[in-house]
């Protein structure tokens, strides 16, 4: 990230923070109808920027898990538009996936060693205080790669930005979907120990295990302090 716009993220954060909070108040006040119509496209773009990224990663018929998979939404468009066979573990049901799901405890992911080609961890390891052991896991279980989305910080003010977009997305926004019927109330019970990391301790943290690190890109939003990263990892023989 350049430093101006490092700096630059400061005030974003400051003047975002205002924002979301009557963006808050406004989404409580727009029809339900209305409402599920904007989460559906907002989550239709966020599933296509994801689809960008893991292209030419995942192949046709390739057998994929999505850990901590929610929703399941990323999980189907993988399946309907990269032909893999997709299926997900989770540890709270709170919205009737689209894709077959097992729950489990959080920390011993309920398949046999090297079941699948490719496991997924999608914005869910911040959601997981045993980090280590719960990567080791899907490290575990793949014969090939493990792709990670994080959101990552490059400095103290976005960490802070980023810990309250989560808390922000999952607990105040979430009881806003939780009302307007969008989501079930178990949404407000995924745990929460906001286990943020930047990219360089991301990095360090693959250096542990028997992995190569084949990519990292970041994507920077154009109108908030916000930064997501794809890690891809191929797990060694
Ligand atoms: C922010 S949501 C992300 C959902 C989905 N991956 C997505 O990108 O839309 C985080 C998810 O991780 C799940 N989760 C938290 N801890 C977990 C664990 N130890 N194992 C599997 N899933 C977990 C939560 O229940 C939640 O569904």
């Amino acid at each position: 990230m350049s430093i101006i716009r490092n700096i630059l993220n400061l005030p974003f954060a400051i003047i975002f923070f205002f924002i979301s909070l009557i963006a808050l108040v406004v989404n409580l006040f727009i029809p339900r109808k209305k409402f599920i119509e904007i989460q559906r496209r907002a989550q239709q773009n966020e599933i296509s920027e994801r689809l960008k990224s893991v292209e030419g990663l995942i192949k046709s018929g390739d057998k994929v898990l999505d850990v901590g998979c929610g929703n399941g939404h990323f999980g189907k468009a993988v399946a309907d538009r990269l032909k893999a066979k997709v299926s997900g573990v989770d540890v709270v049901d709170y919205q009737h996936a689209e894709i077959p799901v097992k729950f489990y405890d959080g920390h011993k992911i309920p398949h046999r060693d090297g079941a699948f080609d490719v496991i997924i961890l999608a914005f869910m390891l911040h959601h997981v205080e045993h980090q280590e052991e719960l990567l080791a896991e899907a490290i575990r279980c793949s014969r090939d790669k493990v792709i990670i989305f994080e959101d990552v910080y490059f400095s103290p003010w976005q960490w802070a930005f980023v810990v309250w977009n989560d808390f922000y997305t999952n607990i105040l926004f979430g009881a806003v979907r939780v009302v307007k019927g969008e989501a079930g109330k178990g949404l407000l019970s995924i745990p929460m120990p906001l286990t943020f990391r930047s990219v360089k301790g991301w990095q360090a943290l693959f250096r542990s295990y028997p992995v190569t690190l084949k990519r990292t890109t970041v994507r920077h939003a154009r109108h908030k302090p916000h930064s997501k990263c794809v890690f891809c990892l191929e797990v060694k023989p």
